[in-house]
């Protein structure tokens, strides 16, 4: 329970520092980018420092960043970039805004990410220092079980952000340290755009939970589309069934459409969400949605 209410705190205060840049005129790029980083520094959470280990007791983290800018005469600009299987940076997110702002590239994976990050000035860390008493363990006690279960379960605790500035940029974020006991090299849908991430002029979207699932589904990209003529919440939950069915995959997405509305949805075990909307910042554990299921 205590680390509950941490991880509450915890969240709100990452949202509150987003928010923040945001009311002094801040950018939708910067206010997700500032937002993940916080997350990635808790150790509480799958992403960052704190990363759940792979099958061979390691870390490898996957993150990805989109952004729609508006350019002078109202045309929309897309831009993204991402970092796969990447162990020797603390923030995975600013090594991805880097690969979007400085190459010609929008993914880069492993080493070749590691060398960039050098390039691009972003300090190289041990996979030591990402690497938590806490993940050790559970590592550990894990073990026997990824050996008679593969490692098909959903991610947990993957963070996620999305923004809109008050000049109607979107921007969408998303870091994790991927599942647990995964096989070394595995990519997940935080590393891909439309899949853990996506932004349109319709908005931005990020997703949490079973990432070969949510790759399938396309999920970030096919809700994104969807917001013409939808709610983001009712977008959201829509998103979350067709994880339901037929994969009976676990995931969550939120969303923020081109009028800052905010939706949300989960079929998880728990999902938490901090909001913020110019006028409150506010958080939720979200009740997750159900579907009939047949077995
Ligand atoms: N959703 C995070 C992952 O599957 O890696």
């Amino acid at each position: 329970m205590e680390d509950r209410t941490e991880r509450r705190q915890a969240l709100l205060a990452a949202v509150r520092r987003g928010a923040d840049l945001l009311r002094e005129g801040g950018s939708a790029l910067d206010a997700v980018q500032v937002t993940v980083a916080e997350l990635e520094d808790d150790t509480r959470f799958n992403a960052g420092t704190g990363s759940v280990l792979n099958s061979v007791g390691t870390v490898e983290m996957d993150a990805s960043v989109m952004v729609m800018e508006r350019g002078r005469g109202g045309e929309a600009r897309i831009s993204a970039g991402a970092v796969a299987a990447v162990s020797r940076v603390k923030n995975p997110l600013m090594l991805a805004r880097a690969v979007m702002e400085e190459t010609a590239h929008v993914m880069l994976a492993g080493s070749g990410a590691h060398r960039f990050a050098r390039r691009a000035g972003i300090e190289l860390c041990r996979v030591e220092d990402l690497i938590t008493a806490r993940a050790r363990e559970r590592w550990r006690a894990r073990q026997l079980q990824f050996r008679k279960q593969g490692s098909s379960a959903a991610a947990p605790s993957t963070v996620g952000a999305v923004a809109i500035d008050s000049n109607g940029n979107i921007a969408a974020g998303t870091s994790t340290g991927g599942i647990p006991g995964k096989i070394p090299g595995r990519v997940g849908d935080s590393a891909i755009v439309g899949a853990g991430t996506f932004v349109s002029a319709r908005g931005g979207a990020s997703a949490t939970g079973h990432g070969e699932a949510i790759i399938l589904a396309g999920l970030c990209r096919e809700a994104v589309a969807a917001l013409l003529g939808q709610s983001p919440s009712s977008v959201a939950r829509r998103a979350v069934a067709t994880l339901l069915a037929p994969a009976k995959a676990e995931g969550g997405i939120v969303i923020v459409d081109r009028k800052a509305r905010i939706g949300f949805a989960h079929n998880a075990a728990a999902m938490q969400v901090a909001t913020f909307d110019s006028a409150e910042l506010r958080h939720c554990w979200v009740e997750p949605l159900r579907l009939a299921r047949t077995s």
